[in-house]
């Protein structure tokens, strides 16, 4: 993917976008040798930045998050040649694996990375990275049925700890509504399974966050990369020091 080259100097937590600004208004960035004054040619990351005789992109980790369409499979090939969320990343060269899944019919926000120690962090279920998911549901749940979700259904005897559920609309006309749910669960289609358990469908999916992390300034199929400062801030879920959502 390319990105304006101010804002790939400041991702790489070297110094701020202005201060980026002014190191290459002042010749000291230069791009594959070269010495750049123009301000926002795209740089990606087959390219080598130069920031004031530091090389700064030359890191062999790469850690993405993507806005996940619909009819995207999550993982790195399919037998069916579906696409997959590795496809939509620009970055051929390297082999990177998204942590955790979402379904294939499910949209939002995925982190894709080639740093498994980070992987294993992220999808061990005691680090409790929570994720906040969107449904529409084709109900309007019973009070009755709002409680025993809040107090954690079972699914195959191991209750899902919810940790913020909201009724966020409901059309009495067409028996629909929709919801706000926040799980650190990874096993596959819980959110699915917690309503199908009850009797009901899940009509559309999308997860808002993850982690700390959320879609801000992303449209379907786009994707970015971390800054450091996220890395290092998801880095911290290990042994649960970051808990709030
Ligand atoms: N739960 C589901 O049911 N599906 C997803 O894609 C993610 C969480």
């Amino acid at each position: 993917m390319e990105e304006r080259l101010q804002k790939k100097i400041a991702a790489s937590g070297l110094c701020s976008r202005r201060k980026a600004e002014e190191l290459i208004t002042a010749g000291k960035v230069l791009v594959n040798g070269k010495i750049v004054t123009e301000m926002g040619i795209k740089v990606s990351n087959k390219d080598e930045i130069m920031v004031d005789g530091k090389l700064i992109n030359n890191t062999d980790k790469l850690y993405y998050l993507l806005y996940k369409p619909e009819k995207v499979i999550s993982s790195t090939k399919d037998e069916h040649n579906r696409k997959t969320v590795v496809d939509l990343i620009d970055c051929t060269n390297e082999k990177i694996y998204p942590i955790g899944r979402l379904d294939y019919d499910t949209t939002g926000i995925i982190l894709l990375t080639n740093d498994g120690a980070l992987t294993d962090i992220l999808a061990h279920p005691k680090n409790m990275v929570p994720k906040t998911y969107v449904a529409k549901i084709n109900t309007i749940l019973t009070k009755d049925e709002i409680y025993q979700i809040k107090n954690g259904i079972k699914i195959d005897n191991r209750k899902v700890e919810v940790l913020y559920f909201k009724v966020r609309k409901v059309n009495k006309e067409n028996r629909v509504s929709t919801i706000e749910i926040t799980i650190s669960e990874g096993r596959n289609h819980i959110v699915k399974n917690i309503f199908l358990s009850l009797g009901h469908k899940v009509l559309k999916l999308k997860r808002t966050t993850y982690g700390f992390l959320d879609l801000s300034g992303l449209k379907k199929g786009e994707y970015r990369s971390l800054t450091i400062k996220e890395v290092k801030t998801l880095y911290a879920y290990k042994n649960n020091k970051i808990k709030k959502v």
